[in-house]
């Protein structure tokens, strides 16, 4: 083999290797492309699966009458109509030390059986040591049913007539 020869095939050699390289890049990039944009839509997903696992479906308006209380346990809270329509959801953590209070029918009052907090159907302190009113938790009406989003907790002082919601 002449000196030329080993000179054009070290430059083939060379050529072929960029090549490759170049090609290797290109799939490297698209690979890395797909990656992220499944990434992207899975964690979309997700966070759309996520949101609906916090929304507790109560029933139909028309099917809950006012003046009703109804425990929801695996939501952990009371859905409350009161007597003029309107509806809300009231934690049933007392802001005590967080026993669980239970309601009362004949009193019309959440009775908490640590240390005897009381909370009227607002979820307002009737009898302390409670601090504050009950947390209570957002509720909209959807294609004609109650529901209500349990990812996050309003905290309150004291009801007031916005935390009402009507159909
Ligand atoms: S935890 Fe409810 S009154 Fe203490």
């Amino acid at each position: 083999m002449t000196q030329t020869d080993q000179h054009k095939e070290t430059v083939n050699r060379r050529s072929f290797l960029k090549k490759a390289w170049a090609w290797l890049g290109v799939i490297a990039g698209i690979e890395f492309t797909a990656v992220a944009l499944n990434m992207f839509s899975s964690g979309k997903r997700k966070n759309a699966e996520n949101a609906s696992a916090f929304i507790e479906t109560v029933g139909f308006v028309n099917d809950i009458m006012p003046g009703t209380v109804i425990p929801v346990k695996d939501g952990q809270f009371y859905l409350v109509r009161m007597a003029d329509g309107g509806f809300m959801a009231l934690s049933l953590i007392c802001t005590h030390l967080g026993c669980s209070v239970r309601y009362n029918s004949e009193e019309k009052r959440f009775i908490c059986p640590c240390h005897s907090s009381a909370f009227d159907l607002e979820g307002n302190v009737l009898n302390p040591p409670a601090p504050r009113a009950l947390d209570a938790y957002r509720v909209f009406i959807d294609q004609g049913q109650v529901k209500v989003d349990t990812s996050r907790k309003i905290r309150r002082k004291k009801f007031s007539p916005g935390d009402l919601v009507y159909a």
